[in-house]
């Protein structure tokens, strides 16, 4: 038995490991070879990436960049995509030019391709990293049957101010779970092996820090001490980078006062040498040009120092088009630093397979069987239900009974135009279930009477604004009033009303920074007034960020954060209305009780004077006006059942150096339906060498459990998973006494204590 063991083991080593070698081995020869035939103008040209427009009505070309492509002056271009664009433009490559070097094709591909998920807030409040990686699969399998090879997603910058846009395109707050949704989104997208037809390159974006822009305000400054950034920012990125992510976007703000396009220390010294990432560095967009407003020099100049800081491609701005020819003959660049870049650009469509297949094995049939199947939308569907979260429900208002009659109210209940969120590039929002239709769909039996009660926002700066890029609001101009009524009249008549409220999809996403948090004044109007008659009232939310609900939470009996769920988002709010569908979402980020609060977070450091809640207690760190904990905490989230938490057993109360413990807790399902509920695990380090969070995610659980139904869990520590970076930058575990904490939310757990031995 033992030799046959052997036997298998030497033979598995011969085979594989040449096998790994030879693979890398020729394609450097292939490349080597290439290069050898390219010349200056041919490997600068490799570096760049412009856009190349699309509208329905098919490609715009613009004539620059045909041109440039056929002299083998382009890399890449992104915003292309169908079969037929994408071969007319690899056509191009590979028949008109002097090397056939292929292309690569771009885009951003963020919360799904033509089959829109929930955005990606949406999608980590799921807490189901299978489910977050089933949609970068299909997302993955539809772009690349349009032509694409190259995603600009995972965004897994750490954001904890919601006053930033963007929150809504990353994970949240928390950069352990954040780091499980890079990962299972890289996965997604790459599978195993780039090479195959349906797999496409993930980039890893923003590096690094852009979550963290000053007062929310997008593109703004970041300022962060080191040990902020290595235990509370950078894991996700590394996460993605140890999943194989192929590529790396930069971001546009500026770390220790260098801009991260320039910045050396960032995508040389961390990315490269102490991470090993082996992949290429493309710049946001226009960035490297940006940063001549930053300060760094002229373009020349910084085309050059992002060159030598590790950028290998150049979205959109063509500093390296122009000037790095220049730089070279200066001598400020060397022909190594060119040479360097080009090589990581051509590797990388080595391994799409791309010099043996340009196309990728693209077809109009393919693309047609891909493209928005009823599987695809069946899982959008699945995977939309489990992002919603259920912040309020009293009384047990829902689920609600499918003959009910029901007043559906609010500018976003009939809507299917911002269903499907920012960032749903190539998606079409005229194939998104209405909250309306997807009533209608799961309970044809209810009685829907519909008004729109009021306009999604009365300011008419801002209306211009949203509209002006593609926001399509289209403002009822009856009076305010006149809405209103319509829509308490119909709510009379009805058992209970469901108004669909929130944000329209521009008011979150890239440079949609907002100064309020609230249910803008109009919807909040509408609101009080269908408050009033008396009637039940569910308050679905379409969002893209945590809002400030303490006023609703305080007056609706029922509230369901939706976000903006996708194609299937109407049959998905549906199914958890009427309960074909338990609600298991929990919040990444904490929600505020006002805007003043921001930035608020869990994993937040004590204070040396901590308010205790005793407001007559004055030199406490608090506000005057509000309280300091979120309105409702990371992890939260509401089931149509309850679960039961036992006290925590531990196995010991203490952990040796190179030892585990064991924590295990019974959860049940103490209520009548059967549910899904994440349970969360946190741990605090009491004292550090640095001071340490109040409290730390280091383990979680989604799991199933049916009504009466227990399920012990068992959550191993070991010194590792308390290890964080001191102030030498050194990543350490310090013995000494540790808080443990398991609960269904960040603010309600167990709790027990253990103390790591030297
Ligand atoms: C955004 C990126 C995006 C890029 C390309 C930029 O403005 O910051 O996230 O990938 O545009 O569209």
């Amino acid at each position: 038995m033992l030799r046959k063991l052997l036997l298998f083991l030497m033979i598995s080593l011969a085979t594989s490991v040449p096998a790994q070698i030879s693979k890398d081995g020729k394609m450097n020869v292939f490349i080597t070879n290439l290069m050898s035939k390219m010349t200056l103008e041919e490997k600068i040209g490799q570096l760049n990436l412009p856009s190349v427009g699309f509208d329905v009505t098919g490609p715009i070309l613009s004539r620059g960049v045909e041109d440039k492509i056929k002299r083998g002056f382009v890399g890449g271009v992104f915003n292309t995509y169908t079969p037929a664009a994408v071969r007319k433009l690899q056509e191009m490559a590979v028949n008109q030019t002097r090397l056939k070097i292929p292309l690569l094709f771009g885009y951003d591909v963020i919360h799904g391709h033509k089959t829109i998920f929930p955005i990606a807030l949406g999608l980590a409040s799921s807490w189901d990293m299978n489910a977050v990686e089933r949609s970068a699969r299909i997302a993955a399998r539809e772009a690349s049957a349009d032509g694409l090879n190259w995603t600009f997603s995972p965004m897994v910058d750490i954001a904890r101010d919601a006053r930033w846009g963007r929150i809504s395109e990353g994970a949240g707050e928390d950069p352990y779970l954040g780091s499980y949704v890079a990962t299972a989104m890289v996965r997604g997208y790459q599978g195993n092996d780039l090479s195959k037809n349906d797999a496409i390159m993930a980039c890893v974006k923003h590096f690094a820090l852009y979550g963290a822009a000053e007062a929310g305000r997008d593109y703004n400054t970041v300022d962060m001490s080191p040990v902020k950034m290595y235990n509370e920012y950078l894991a996700p990125y590394k996460a993605a980078i140890d999943a194989g992510a192929a590529t790396v976007m930069t971001s546009f703000n500026e770390i220790n006062g260098v801009p991260a396009t320039t910045n050396k220390w960032l995508l040389t010294d961390l990315l490269r040498k102490q991470w090993g990432f082996k992949g290429f560095v493309v710049t946001d967009y226009t960035a490297i040009n940006e940063t001549v407003a930053h300060g760094v020099g002229n373009l020349q100049e910084v085309s050059a120092l992002s060159l030598k800081a590790g950028v290998d491609m150049d979205m959109v701005g063509e500093g390296f088009l122009n000037t790095v020819k220049r730089s070279l003959e200066e001598k400020k660049i060397t022909q190594l630093d060119i040479d360097l870049a080009c090589r990581r650009i051509l590797e990388a469509k080595y391994k799409l397979g791309l010099f043996d297949d340009p196309y990728r094995g693209i077809s109009e049939e393919r693309a047609a069987n891909e493209i928005l199947s009823p599987a695809n939308r069946q899982a959008a569907r699945e995977i939309s239900r489990s992002s919603m979260v259920l912040l309020k429900n009293n009384a047990q208002l829902l689920p609600l009974n499918k003959s009910v009659r029901i007043a559906l109210i609010g500018p976003l209940a009939n809507n299917q135009r911002d269903m499907i969120g920012s960032w749903s590039a190539a998606g079409d929002w005229k194939k998104a279930v209405s909250v309306m239709q997807g009533i209608k769909n799961v309970a044809p039996n209810a009685s829907v009477r519909y008004a729109k009660g009021c306009n999604i926002l009365d300011d008419s700066s801002l209306l211009k604004q949203l509209n002006a890029f593609g926001g399509g609001i289209i403002q009822d101009t009856r009076p305010a009033a006149q809405m209103i009524n319509e829509a308490v009249e119909i709510a009379r008549q009805s058992d209970v009303i469901v108004a669909v409220l929130g944000e329209s999809s521009g008011m979150s996403g890239e440079a949609a920074s907002r100064s309020e948090l609230n249910l803008p004044g109009s919807q909040r109007q509408l609101l009080e007034a269908l408050l009033q008659t008396g009637k039940p009232v569910v308050l679905v939310l379409m969002n893209g960020r945590p809002l400030a609900l303490q006023w609703e939470n305080d007056h609706v009996p029922a509230i369901l954060e939706s976000w903006f769920g996708g194609t299937e988002a109407g049959n998905a709010v549906a199914d958890i209305l009427f309960g074909d569908y338990n609600p298991s979402g929990k919040i990444t980020n904490s929600f505020p009780r006002s805007v003043g609060q921001e930035p608020i977070y869990y994993n937040h450091k004590n204070t040396g004077r901590p308010y205790a809640g005793n407001v007559m207690d004055k030199y406490k760190s608090r506000y005057l006006d509000v309280e300091n904990d979120p309105l409702y905490p990371f992890g939260y989230g509401l089931s149509y059942t309850r679960f039961s938490y036992s006290d925590i057993n531990i196995s010991s109360n203490t952990l040796q150096n190179n030892g585990s413990i064991t924590a295990t807790v019974t959860v049940s399902n103490v209520g009548n339906r059967d549910g899904e509920e994440v349970v969360q695990m946190y741990i605090r380090d009491m004292v550090g060498s640095i001071t340490r969070p109040v409290k730390e995610l280091k383990g979680f659980r989604k799991i199933f459990l049916k009504a009466g139904e227990s399920q012990q869990l068992r959550f191993v520590i070991t010194p590792n998973q308390l290890r964080f970076y001191n102030a030498d930058l050194n990543f350490v575990a310090e013995p000494g006494d540790f808080r443990l904490y398991i609960g269904s939310n960040s603010r309600d757990v167990k709790e027990a204590g253990f103390t790591l031995l030297k």
